[in-house]
Formats: C-alpha cells, structure tokens, sequence
C-alpha cells in the first residue's frame, strides 16, 4: 500500500479567496489538491475549469492537482487541463466513447490517470484497464455536490478494488470522495483506500491544521 493522502477538496473552499485557502490548506498539511469540475450536464451543478487550475499554478501551488472531471462528453476538455498544470485526471468511464482511449490521451501528456466509480457503478471495467491505471476513485455519495453522507456500502467496493490492485502488482492510488470526515476516515482506510477526499470536514473548520492532524493521527490506529 502507498503513503496515504489528504486531498482537500477545494468545493468547499472560500472561492473569493482561493489561492490564499488552497496556500493555508496545503501549509497544514495536505499532500494533494481536490479539483472538482462540474458541467451542469453530466452532473447538476457547475463549478470550476481549466482557467482557475491554471490561475493557482500562476499563484505558484507546487502541490499535486487532481482534477476530478464531472463532465460529458469528457474528452474536448482534457488537453486544456493538461495545460492548466494538471497532475492526475480522473473521469467517469459512462463520459466516453472509448475508456482507453481518454486514458492513453491524458498519460500520453505525462497527467496521471484514473477512472471514477459512482456508488451504483459496477467495476466490471476495471477487468480491461488495470494496466493503464494510476488512480482508481471510489464515489462514496452521488457526484455533484459537497456536505452529503458517506454512504456505507463504498466500503465492500473498496475491499474489492484494494485486492484488485494488489492482485496486480501496481502503483495505482485507491482514492475515496465523499461524505469522507475524522469519524470515518480509520474505517475507510482499513478498507483500502489511501487518498482521501474531504471537502466540507476540512474547509468548514476554522483550524485546518487541527481537522488534518486529527485525520492522520486516525489514520495511525
Ligand atoms: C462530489 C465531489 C466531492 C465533494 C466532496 O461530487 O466529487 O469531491 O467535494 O465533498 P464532501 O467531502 O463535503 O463530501
Ligand atoms: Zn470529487
């Protein structure tokens, strides 16, 4: 298993004031900025693209962006993110036409890449693509929106896709997004995961550092 991480999810960021919350998450110790791109089609919500991406690179985030791509179709809209300074892609394999072909489009440009799973989306596909995979997510609520409940059943999905990925020998990052808080995170890393999304668990404390550190010190029992 790899090095786990916090990956803050920036949906529950104060958007007047981006750069400096990405900044002061990241001074409080998240490994990898959460990046969710909303479409208001394949989803019913809109959010960020390409261009605020590209604004925090200018900022001058180093850190790891995961662009997590709720958009149909998915394709058009990768190469600009590859620009924006993205570092993992993830898609919903129902967004294209041709899953290997998205993969190979986002790996080709040296992005890391990864397939999402909705709750109710089989892992039937996963049979084919292990080999093209850096990142595997795990939707633990229904993509679209901030603050829902993690919803239990993730977990046995999660078992499933950990003994995949070890089965396969690979480094591929098992990723869960939602509902994800202190009071879960010990249970959902003993289910495998490794990268843990939390959006509103971190971004509406007042103390960052504090929510994190109680998340790691969870993630140590
Ligand atoms: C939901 C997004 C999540 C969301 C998580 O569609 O993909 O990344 O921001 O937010 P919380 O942690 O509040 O459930
Ligand atoms: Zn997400």
């Amino acid at each position: 298993k790899q090095t786990n991480f916090i990956a803050p999810s920036i949906l529950a960021a104060d958007f007047t004031r981006l750069g400096e919350e990405v900044d002061n998450v990241l001074r409080d110790g998240a490994d990898i900025i959460h990046f969710d791109v909303m479409d208001n089609h394949y989803v019913p919500n809109l959010t960020i693209g390409p261009l605020v991406c590209e604004a925090l690179r200018n900022h001058g985030v180093s850190a790891p962006i995961d662009v997590h791509l709720m958009v149909k179709p998915v394709n058009r809209i990768i190469p600009d993110f590859i620009k924006a300074g993205a570092s993992y892609i993830t898609f919903h394999p129902e967004a294209s036409e041709h899953i290997d072909r998205t993969l190979s489009m986002i790996q080709e440009e040296s992005c890391k890449a990864g397939l999402v799973f909705n709750p109710a989306t089989p892992l039937h596909i996963l049979e084919n693509v292990m080999d093209k995979l850096d990142m595997i997510l795990l939707m633990s609520v229904n993509p679209g929106f901030g603050g829902q409940s993690f919803i239990p059943h993730t977990l046995e999905k999660c078992r499933k896709v950990r003994k995949l990925i070890d089965a396969s020998g690979k480094n591929i990052r098992l990723e869960i997004d939602g509902g994800v808080k202190i009071d879960n995170i010990r249970e959902v890393a003993k289910a495998g995961a490794d990268t843990f999304v939390a959006g509103s668990a971190i971004f509406s404390t007042d103390d960052y550092k504090k929510t994190i550190d109680a998340m790691r010190v969870e993630l140590t029992k």
